[in-house]
């Protein structure tokens, strides 16, 4: 292939980074298709024509899978980008990766359970709102297993470190989400889409995500439409008094930028009574990952409560090292 242009170089260096961080050794397909993405300068030129944020490997994968019906080839891909319908580009225009993970409840858990209980729960960036239902759920964190709901999954959580893993899931009273676009369970569409978000080969996150729904559908969390720095107020007052009210954001505030306005977020959460759960990527929270010991394990998201951190996570619940 001839050089590539500035612009095409940035997007297949950000497909080669997803092969080789995100889904080696996790979804061969994924990894073979992001680096044909990488070296096929019409595919980059598709891409181009989106906001960048809309350049996402996990974005263009969902929906091609979606048009395709199964995750296609190069040729296959570069066939969806020439149809004229143009129903790849339109679904990538209208969808954002919302990727439902109820087992980062698994990390959360011992958090939530070592605060006064009866708790409210508030979920910012809650897609479906899957994870403000940490009390329907089952857990085996090894040493230690936690019955869930009838149907409900059960999420394994490998510990390392003396983290406070509770015996129950602790009293919620209360539940609510704030999603800019909420999830709508009852919606195939919707459904549909987030089991497009989970990666191919990972068919043990696929069942539970299905057990998941299952579970919220017989009693669905609340998530309502709006924007966590302007609706985040309106949603606290509704909450009861007399609970220990704690507001929590799972892989949600790397997409609120720039990075001022996610302290603006912090800064306003501060003033209320919430206690403010974060499970993020580490960089993030910038100032957070400073007071984390070093080294920072690959692939890890950073847990911390009211600033403090607390854990180094798996981006999808499925591992808990506690250092505090
Ligand atoms: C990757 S999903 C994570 C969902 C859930 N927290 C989890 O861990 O499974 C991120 C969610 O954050 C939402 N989001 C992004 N920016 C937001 C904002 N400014 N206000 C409210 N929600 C936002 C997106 O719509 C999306 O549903």
């Amino acid at each position: 292939m001839t050089e590539l242009s500035p612009e095409q170089a940035t997007v297949a260096a950000r497909y080669r980074t997803f092969a080789a961080e995100e889904v080696h050794g996790v979804s061969p397909s994924y990894e073979r298709l992001t680096l044909e993405v990488a070296d096929s300068r019409e595919i980059l030129d598709f891409l181009l024509g989106f906001p960048s944020a809309r350049r996402q490997p996990n974005l263009l994968l969902a929906a091609s899978r979606i048009v395709a019906g199964r995750v296609p080839d190069k040729d296959h891909l570069i066939e969806l980008i020439r149809d004229p319908e143009g129903r790849l580009r339109t679904l990538m225009l209208s969808r954002t990766t919302q990727t439902n993970e109820a087992a980062r409840c698994a990390v959360l858990l011992p958090v939530l359970a070592s605060l006064p209980p009866p708790l409210a729960l508030i979920e910012v960036g809650a897609s479906a709102g899957l994870c403000l239902l940490p009390d329907r759920y089952g857990y085996d964190y090894g040493a230690r297993r936690i019955a869930g709901a009838p149907g409900s999954p059960t999420f394994r959580c490998v510990v390392q470190g003396s983290a406070p893993i509770p015996a129950a899931a602790p009293t919620i009273v209360w539940r609510a989400g704030l999603d800019l676009s909420p999830i709508d369970l009852g919606s195939e569409a919707d459904t549909a889409w987030l089991e497009a978000l989970v990666w191919p080969e990972q068919e043990h996150r696929r069942r539970h995500l299905q057990q998941a729904i299952a579970v919220a559908r017989a009693a669905p969390p609340r998530v309502v439409r709006g924007d966590l720095l302007h609706d985040l107020d309106a949603l606290i007052a509704q909450a009861p008094a007399g609970t220990t009210l704690v507001v929590f954001h799972s892989a949600a505030l790397a997409y609120v930028t720039p990075r001022a306005t996610r302290l603006r977020f912090v800064e306003r959460l501060r003033r209320t009574r919430a206690t403010w759960i974060s499970n993020e990527a580490p960089g993030v929270f910038p100032d957070i990952l400073a007071q984390a010991p070093a080294p920072m394990p690959p692939s890890r998201f950073l847990l911390a409560v009211d600033g403090v951190p607390k854990a180094w996570t798996g981006p999808h619940g499925q591992s808990l090292e506690w250092f505090a």
